[in-house]
């Protein structure tokens, strides 16, 4: 079997994961994240990409250029999950599925954070279980990708 080709984006701010708001997002580095979620990448037998911009645009290029060797994508939007209708348009515009996921328990935070630009158009979504959500995100999108897509056919 083909490997399958995920690539995982993070959001605005997520660099300072481990010193930022530990109350909420945990004393776990985005450097540790990013391990957890190799190592699961590894035993799903999945190619992993991961990516990290505090700007807008620059996940927007990244969408663009890395969907060509991709067959779906692993998003922490952060803030932007909130506001950015360009974010939304550019993942469907790539055309690839996607799961949407926060380390932290959104709904039961400020009213801001309940609504997502992105969830109507994601696969699935997970939240509130710290790294697990990228982890559970990562198993559900290979999962669904493996049901969805011919053997061997990859998108593109
Ligand atoms: C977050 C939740 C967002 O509301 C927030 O803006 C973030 C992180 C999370 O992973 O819990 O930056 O996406």
């Amino acid at each position: 079997m083909e490997r399958l080709r995920i690539s995982v984006v993070h959001g605005p701010n997520l660099r300072l994961l481990g010193r930022r708001e530990v109350e909420i997002y945990g004393t776990a580095s985005l450097e540790s994240l990013n391990a957890a979620v190799w190592e699961l990448a590894e035993e799903l037998e999945v190619e992993l990409e991961t990516f990290q911009s505090n700007h807008e645009g620059e996940i927007l290029d990244y969408l663009e250029q890395v969907a060509g060797r991709t067959d779906g994508f692993v998003v922490n939007a952060a803030g932007l999950t909130h506001t950015s209708v360009a974010l939304r348009d550019g993942l469907v515009g790539v055309n690839r599925p996607f799961v949407e996921v926060h380390l932290s328990n959104t709904s039961a935070r400020e009213s801001f954070r309940h609504a997502s630009l992105l969830s109507p158009v994601a696969v699935g979504v997970v939240y509130g279980f710290g790294i697990q959500s990228y982890l559970l995100g990562l198993r559900g999108l290979a999962s669904h990708l493996r049901d969805t897509m011919r053997p061997g056919a990859h998108q593109d």
